[in-house]
């Protein structure tokens, strides 16, 4: 794989570019109620985050790109539902993306139908050999940031830096010994301080990661 340009400590394109209008969060989003959530992706990723937030109490529906009859039922043994893409981001309050990063940017318009204020987690890593090659990555844009321009909306960068048999099977309750942490990003620390609450519901401790721009440090071969 051919090396990608890294440059540590830059001034990202993030603090260069005016912030994507974003929202502030209400207590809602914050006080562990039951939310609805929509996941967009029922792969090896979107299958357990359906299957472990449904368990935590969320309403939760679940897309891929097929229909909701090929749903690994994995993802609905907890109580989620298998919808249409075109309606997992339709009046919920949190969007999961969970998709290969190159199909993020097509899923723009569905996600339009997202309520203004809903919140969008992306779990997506860029890999160049198996995503298109995207030039400004490939220049040094951070993924997320670029992700986040691509579909108009902040996003928090979550369950993006664990593997998927790890995220299926060594979550853990809130404090037991040894439980892993998984980094949370994004611009906003109410935003970052759901991402969290979210990650520790499905058996993870929620690390505070910090802004978008230093996202790339937790993607595939990043410095973390
Ligand atoms: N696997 C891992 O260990 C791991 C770890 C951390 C992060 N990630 C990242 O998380 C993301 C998901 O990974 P994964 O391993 O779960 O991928 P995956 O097993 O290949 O699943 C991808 C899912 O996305 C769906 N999808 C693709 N395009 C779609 C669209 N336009 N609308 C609705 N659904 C669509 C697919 O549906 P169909 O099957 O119907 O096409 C499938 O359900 C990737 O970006 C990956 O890099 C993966």
């Amino acid at each position: 794989m051919p090396a990608r340009r890294r440059r540590p400590s830059r001034p990202s394109a993030h603090a260069r570019r005016p912030r994507i209008p974003g929202r502030r969060l209400t207590n809602h989003h914050n006080d562990g109620a039951r939310m609805k959530i929509g996941i967009v992706g029922a792969g090896n990723i979107g299958k357990t985050l359906s299957r472990t937030l449904s368990a935590a109490g969320h309403d939760v529906k679940v897309a891929n790109s097929r229909g909701p009859e090929t749903i690994d039922p994995v993802a609905l043994s907890t109580g989620a539902r298998a919808v249409d893409a075109a309606d997992a981001a339709r009046d919920v309050e949190v969007v999961i993306l969970s998709m290969p990063f190159n199909r993020v940017p097509a899923f723009a318009t569905a996600l339009s139908a997202a309520p203004a204020d809903a919140v969008v987690i992306d779990t997506s890593n860029y890999y160049p050999l198996r995503d298109d090659r995207i030039e400004a990555i490939d220049d040094g844009e951070v993924e997320s940031v670029w992700l986040a321009q691509q579909i108009g909306r902040p996003v928090i960068k979550a369950w993006n830096a664990i593997g998927s048999a790890s995220l299926a099977e060594k979550g853990a309750p809130a404090g037991t010994p040894g439980r892993i942490a998984i980094p949370v990003a994004a611009d906003d620390a109410d935003a970052r301080k759901l991402g969290m609450m979210l990650v520790d519901q499905t058996g993870f401790d929620g690390f505070d990661a910090g802004p978008l721009s230093e996202s790339w440090r937790r993607q595939p071969g990043g410095p973390c």
